[in-house]
């Protein structure tokens, strides 16, 4: 757990010759600040042009009748993943569409589902210290408005994900009755058709950071909501350094073939979709031999692309 200090006045101690600076604690932080440069200082992004122009256009040709995609950003740390996909967020702001963000945690590791509760409260704007019954509140609004009639059926189970007190004691007392694969299934279903709905009132994009961090029934989920993709206009994002247990790789695999599949069947012309570049599996990659860029492993290619 991260905390936020304030400096108090400095202290003089018993025993000490010197003043002593004292600080006071806040409260916890949400997400830890900057961990490289200077806060408040920002360079102008040099040398992702073509990275950048790669991603955008896939996620710009994100549309209801060919549905979204996936991007897997992988490299290792410090060389520009997170950077690249924040200028990309800042490329997109204008084109109305909505973009939500999780991030994992070193030290969150141990929490099932951490990314997506991250992503959830972003979503909901919402802090990870916010009240309970602010939190409550804002969930039952921004439901209610994209699924309308739907929300009550659906509530429960993201109250459920949020550790929140649950709103409907029937509803509660239902979810008591499944048993641990059906409750997971549920809360699959239900995160995932929350961003369907969400995708058909504006393109989504969701990125997910750090994903080597990622527990794996975030992992899980993430694969769940690929099946998504093929027909909302929703866009998947991971950021990752190289990783060893293959997890991730899968799971960019499993979003080539799906799409794959899917533009095959609609006899889709962009051919571009049968020429992913398979992200080589990370164990076999020696360390030295990696580039120093990051590489982008993606399920829909530049519109111009052959
Ligand atoms: N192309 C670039 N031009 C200018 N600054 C850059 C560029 N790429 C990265 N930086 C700067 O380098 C620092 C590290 O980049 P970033 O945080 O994106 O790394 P990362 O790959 O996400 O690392 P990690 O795996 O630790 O999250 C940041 O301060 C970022 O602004
Ligand atoms: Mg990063």
């Amino acid at each position: 757990m991260l905390f936020n200090f304030e400096a108090a006045p400095t202290l003089d101690l018993k025993g000490i010759q010197r003043s002593v600076t004292g600080y006071q604690l806040i409260g916890t932080k949400d997400r830890p600040g900057r961990v490289r440069g200077v806060e408040g200082l920002h360079s102008p992004m040099v040398g992702r042009d073509g990275e950048l122009e790669q991603i955008k256009n896939s996620v710009m040709s994100m549309n209801r009748q060919s549905g979204g995609g996936f991007a897997m950003v992988f490299g290792e740390a410090g060389i520009g993943k997170s950077r690249l996909i924040a200028e990309l967020k800042s490329r997109v702001r204008d084109e109305s569409i909505s973009v939500f963000e999780g991030h994992s945690l070193t030290y969150r590791r141990s929490v099932a589902y951490w990314i997506f509760l991250d992503l959830m409260r972003n979503y909901l704007g919402v802090s990870a210290n916010a009240p309970e019954a602010q939190v409550r509140a804002q969930l039952a609004n921004r439901v209610e408005a994209v699924l309308g009639n739907h929300a009550a059926e659906v509530i429960p189970y993201l109250e459920h994900l949020l550790s929140l007190k649950p709103t409907s004691t029937t509803a509660a007392a239902r979810i008591s009755q499944l048993d641990a694969d059906q409750l997971r299934q549920q809360i699959f279903i239900t995160v995932r058709d929350l961003f369907i709905a969400e995708s058909k009132q504006q393109p989504v994009l969701l990125i997910l950071d750090d994903l080597h961090w990622a527990d794996d029934a975030s992992l899980d989920l993430l694969r769940f909501m690929l099946d998504a993709l093929q027909s909302a206009p929703l866009f998947i994002c991971g950021i990752s350094r190289p990783v060893d247990d293959g997890a991730l790789t899968k799971i960019v695999e499993q979003a080539q073939n799906r799409l794959q599949e899917d533009c095959m069947r609609s006899s889709c012309k962009r051919k571009r979709l049968l020429r992913h570049r398979r992200s080589p599996d990370p164990r076999r990659t020696p360390r030295a031999s990696r580039s120093p860029h990051p590489r982008l492993a993606d399920g829909r290619g530049p519109p111009n692309a052959a």
